[in-house]
């Protein structure tokens, strides 16, 4: 029976299980042998003994060491590969560019790793695409967060003693995570603006019911590339990008940034002089912060 080991992730910020009660019970069923890592639902709040009804062993680490399939949040470290066998297969998030030297180690251990955010995202494998799925969830708790940081009320409040506006939210980059920070903020009553590169967001960001800007030249035209994805925009292009973000961003409340090309660093989009422009106690919530970050100063896991 080939065995399959679910770990505990080791990054203390990474909340997430790769197993779940309902999936453990399939790869039960499909014949593996199943191994959790003991407290490894604990963040997700799945104690042991859920996985244990569903039919798999609670482990240690050194179970690692049998298994033929590893699943795991995120990519393993140096000393978690070390505790593999040769010829394992591990399922994660690799999150490979600008880590080569971390991805050719899984290879000289003789592992197969599957990168799940490189699952094509065909609809026959959207149950697998993590990307969308991460994404989706992310814009929303990117407002609830804002939210919270933001200590006024979203919507216009209209009391006896007067009318308080609705906040300003902005959002850059209009892909999954951005249209869905677009909704959460409108249902909490903002007034909501967003920009995007790629022509087909305008569409998307109007029929949510907010406002669409952003430098519509030639480029922009020309900004999404044949897998939907966005491309790196021109120096020239990005200047005047800035220059109108920068006008913009001085009036907002909240801005939450979203924006992200495959392969490169997240586009630097709002920089310590627009920080500097908005009102006290705007609030920044910046999405790109692990791929570099779009906002300048900020920085992953914090609030500075
Ligand atoms: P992403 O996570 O790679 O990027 C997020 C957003 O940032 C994108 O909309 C991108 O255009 C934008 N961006 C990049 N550079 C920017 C800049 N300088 N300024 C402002 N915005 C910038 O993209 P995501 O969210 O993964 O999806 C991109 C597209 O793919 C969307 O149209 C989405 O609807 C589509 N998609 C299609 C799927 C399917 O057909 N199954 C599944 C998932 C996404």
């Amino acid at each position: 029976m080939p065995s399959l080991f679910v770990a505990k992730e080791r990054d203390p910020a990474e909340g997430r299980v790769a197993g779940s009660v309902d999936t453990v019970k399939k790869l039960e069923s499909l014949g593996f042998d199943v191994v959790v890592e003991a407290g490894a639902g604990l963040l997700s709040r799945v104690p042991d003994a859920e996985f244990e009804k569903a039919g798999a062993r609670i482990g240690t680490a050194a179970d690692a060491k049998s298994a033929d399939v590893i699943l795991k949040v995120r990519r393993p470290t140096a000393e978690e590969i070390a505790g593999y066998k040769s010829g394992a297969i591990v399922i994660a998030i690799m999150d490979p560019y600008g880590n080569d030297a971390a991805i050719a180690a899984m290879a000289e251990a003789g592992l197969t790793a599957f990168a799940m955010e490189l699952m094509p995202r065909i609809t026959r494998a959207q149950s697998m695409d993590v990307l969308s799925s991460q994404a989706n969830l992310a814009g929303y708790q990117a407002v609830v967060d804002a939210a919270n940081e933001y200590d006024r009320a979203l919507p216009m409040m209209m009391t006896a003693a007067g009318t308080v506006p609705a906040a300003k939210v902005f959002v850059m980059g209009a892909g999954v995570a951005g249209l869905q920070a677009i909704a959460t903020a409108r249902r909490l009553g903002a007034m909501v603006s967003a920009t995007d590169v790629r022509p087909a967001a305008k569409e998307q960001v109007a029929s949510l019911g907010a406002k669409f800007i952003a430098v519509e030249d030639e480029e922009f035209k020309a900004a999404e590339t044949a897998g939907g994805y966005a491309k790196e925009m021109s120096k020239d292009y990005q200047a005047k990008q800035a220059a109108l973000v920068a006008e913009h961003i001085a009036k907002q409340d909240i801005v939450i940034t979203t924006a992200l090309i495959p392969g490169r660093p997240a586009p630097r989009l709002v920089t310590r002089a627009m920080l500097d422009a908005m009102k006290p106690g705007s609030v920044v919530v910046d999405l790109a912060v692990e791929r570099g970050g779009n906002v300048e100063g900020a920085e992953a896991g914090q609030v500075v």
